[in-house]
């Protein structure tokens, strides 16, 4: 109860939430439940086709990355700014694959929904930064947590000319982004995790997607959304298992 309080006065307290909160208080009375939608049907069909992250990498750029051997000082400070972080938020994700697939595509323009502490981002900026390129990024803060000021917090001040941060649900900042920028050669989508917020961001996020270019997204095996997202769209998909989770990997012919 104590947590639900605090949502919603963290919703009350931040206007640019508003719309938001009112999608939260339609779904909490009118559509409660579409978060685990198919999330059996989902893990199974990942655990069969899983592969780790380095043979992902491998798969996909015919190459190896890996952050802590060419970035070992910057990983060591971001972890320092993660442990002095006051607020616990949500953790790394597939780091390597993230800066491996940038790299591979050159990618000049990167969007990312969840930002958290940064993980993603800092992967990302590492890339982006060799060729002056921009990530765009979508995230909310954990309303119960009071999180703002500390979002991106591993992001070393060096990257952030790099970096467009839009504090909104991703039902706003995405449109908001796409008026900045309407083609990404990779996108990685960490934010909503519901099969309705999924499906909704997939399908606008994968119309701005360059040719070649690359669609990453986290947890997909806590519903079917996008097993039943690639189905619909007959596309090829590479899942990678990393720390019990599953990541889905599309690129764009
Ligand atoms: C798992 S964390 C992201 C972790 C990050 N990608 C990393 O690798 O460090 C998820 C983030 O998405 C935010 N988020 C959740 N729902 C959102 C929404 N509808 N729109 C924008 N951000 C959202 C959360 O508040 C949180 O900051």
């Amino acid at each position: 109860m104590l947590t639900i309080l605090r949502t919603f006065f963290g919703y009350l307290v931040r206007p640019q939430l508003y719309p938001e909160l009112l999608r939260k208080i339609y779904k909490n009375i009118f559509d409660r439940g579409s978060a685990f939608k198919g999330k059996k049907e989902a893990e199974n069909w990942c655990a069969k086709m899983a592969i780790s992250q380095k043979e992902a990498i491998l798969k996909i750029t015919n190459s190896h990355f890996s952050l802590s051997t060419e970035f070992p000082k910057v990983l060591e400070e971001a972890k320092k700014m993660e442990l002095n972080c006051p607020v616990k938020m949500g953790g790394a994700g597939a780091m390597d694959l993230i800066y491996g697939i940038c790299e591979y595509t050159q990618a000049k323009n990167v969007l990312e929904t969840g930002v958290a502490y940064g993980w993603s981002s800092l992967a990302a900026l590492l890339s982006l930064q060799k060729r002056e390129g921009i990530l765009y990024s979508s995230d909310m803060p954990y309303l119960d947590r009071n999180n703002d000021k500390f979002v991106g917090c591993v992001v070393p001040d060096s990257l952030r000319k790099y970096w467009k941060l839009f504090r909104f649900a991703d039902k706003e900042s995405l449109p908001k982004i796409f008026t900045q920028q309407s083609h990404f050669d990779v996108a990685h989508y960490d934010s909503d995790k519901s099969y309705k917020g999924r499906i909704w961001a997939y399908k606008i996020i994968w119309d701005k997607i360059s040719p070649k270019g690359f669609f990453i997204s986290d947890d997909i095996g806590d519903n079917s959304a996008f097993i039943d997202w690639v189905q619909e769209n007959k596309l090829n998909a590479v899942i990678v298992e990393f720390e019990r989770k599953y990541i889905g990997i599309v690129q764009k012919i």
